[in-house]
Parts: structure tokens; C-alpha cells; sequence
């Protein structure tokens, strides 16, 4: 299987910052659920790891279930519509829910997702998300909860958000250098290389002549000025 040719660039946010960030949400959505019984739907997959580590932060009494919800087809941007490859949903009619995913981009995954557990009557339907990255927002959501806003458009791995299924096990969020940048810097790289080795080689070919002609010259006037004198 051949290797996507991406890099993982800047961190945008250490595993630390998430953990302090994650303690402050989970407090937010225990003052708001006080002690009542709460259903968190994890959207997967890339809210694994978000719901895991949020989850064993509550002490409140908690059911799970989980749907999966895919756009992406190894993209950086989504491809068609968002479609629901699994949904394990049990414990939805008539109670609290909680809707978990990793990341809102254009918001089609998160409003397909609450249109589908509306239809399971809940007794009400929040929303929290790791992400909530904003420009390139089209369908309008409400988010309850947020771990952390992104006023970028750029495509973020780690955390459990993937690109084409790698880079989900990475303990922080970082931005992911796309595949056409890659390829780019690549070329400017050997561009740079072979600039550097013609350069070399004219200085090299400019530097051998000049040696030809200085010592071209000095033959000339090694020439005895006798024989000039006798010609003439
Ligand atoms: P939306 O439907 O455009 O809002 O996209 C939501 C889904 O796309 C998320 O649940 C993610 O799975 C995925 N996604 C959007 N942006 C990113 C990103 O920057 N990195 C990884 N996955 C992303
Ligand atoms: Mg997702």
C-alpha cells in the first residue's frame, strides 16, 4: 500500500492544552446536565478519542451509543454527501443526548447526524464538538459545547481526525502539509539542488577558461621580442 505523500506540520495544540481544555468542558457539561442521566452518540471515527477521554471526565450516569458518518473518501475536502456507514443508536427516545464529533467544517456531518436522532424523539439533542472550524461553514449548527475554535481553513490531523485514516493515534492536533504543498517544496528543493549545480559547474567552466586564457597570453609574451623584431 503506498504511503500518502503528506507531512505533519505546526502543532497547533499540545496534548496539555487538550487535557486542561478537556477538563474545563467536561465541567461545563456537568454544571448543565447537573446529575441527570445523559446518552452520548459518538459520531466515529473521528471522535474516538475526543469521547473517550471526555466521557471519563463526567461523573454523571452515562449510556453510549455510536454512529459513523463519512465525507471525506481520503480528502482533504468533503466528496459528495455525508454518508452513514453505521449506526449502533439504542438509547435516544425520550432521554437526554449528547451528540459528540471531532470537528465541524461545513457542518453537513453534524446537521445530518441531528437530523437522523431527531427523528428518534429525544428528549433533548445537544451538540459538542472538539473543532469548530468556522470558514468554510454552509449548513448552520448549533454548537452547545466546543473544545476549541480554528479560524483556519487548513486541514488538521491528530486527536482521532485523520487523513486518509492515519495520523488518528497522534496525542496533539497539528496542521497536516497537503499533498500538492508537498510535492511543491519538493520540486523547489531540487530545483534549489540543480540551480546550485549548474551554478557550480559554470563557475567551475568560467574559472578553467579564464586559467586558458591567462596562461594563452602568458605564452604570447614568453615569445622572445627578438623574433617579433627580426620579422619585422
Ligand atoms: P463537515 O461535514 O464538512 O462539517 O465535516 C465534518 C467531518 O469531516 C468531520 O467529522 C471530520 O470527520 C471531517 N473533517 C473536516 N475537517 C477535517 C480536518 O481538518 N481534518 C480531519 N477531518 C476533517
Ligand atoms: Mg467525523
Amino acid at each position: 500500500m503506498g504511503k500518502p505523500r503528506v507531512k505533519v506540520g505546526k502543532i497547533l495544540f499540545t496534548r496539555q492544552e487538550i487535557d486542561t481544555r478537556l477538563d474545563e468542558l467536561a465541567a461545563e457539561i456537568q454544571q448543565h446536565y447537573r446529575r441527570g442521566e445523559l446518552t452520548v452518540v459518538a459520531v466515529l471515527k473521528g471522535s474516538l478519542i475526543f469521547t473517550a477521554d471526555l466521557v471519563r471526565r463526567l461523573d454523571l450516569p452515562i449510556r453510549m451509543d455510536i454512529l459513523e458518518m463519512s465525507s471525506y473518501h481520503d480528502d482533504t475536502s468533503p466528496v459528495g454527501e455525508p454518508e452513514l456507514s453505521s449506526y449502533v443508536v439504542r438509547d435516544v427516545h425520550s432521554r437526554h443526548v449528547l451528540v459528540m464529533d471531532d470537528i465541524v467544517d461545513t457542518g453537513a456531518t453534524l446537521a445530518g447526524v441531528l437530523e437522523i436522532l431527531r427523528r428518534e424523539g429525544p428528549r433533548s439533542l445537544a451538540t459538542c464538538v472538539f473543532l469548530n472550524k468556522t470558514p468554510r461553514r454552509k449548513k448552520k449548527v448549533n454548537i452547545d459545547f466546543c473544545g476549541f475554535e480554528l479560524n483556519t481553513s487548513k486541514f488538521v490531523v491528530g486527536y482521532g481526525l485523520d487523513y486518509a485514516q492515519r495520523y488518528r493515534n497522534l496525542p496533539y492536533l497539528a496542521e497536516l502539509v497537503e499533498p500538492r504543498k508537498v510535492a511543491k517544496k519538493a520540486t523547489r528543493r531540487r530545483s534549489t539542488k540543480k540551480r546550485a549545480v549548474t551554478q557550480k559547474r559554470s563557475r567551475r567552466k568560467k574559472a578553467s577558461s579564464s586559467k586558458k586564457r591567462t596562461s594563452g597570453r602568458r605564452k604570447t609574451r614568453k615569445k622572445p621580442p627578438s623574433s617579433r623584431r627580426g620579422k619585422a
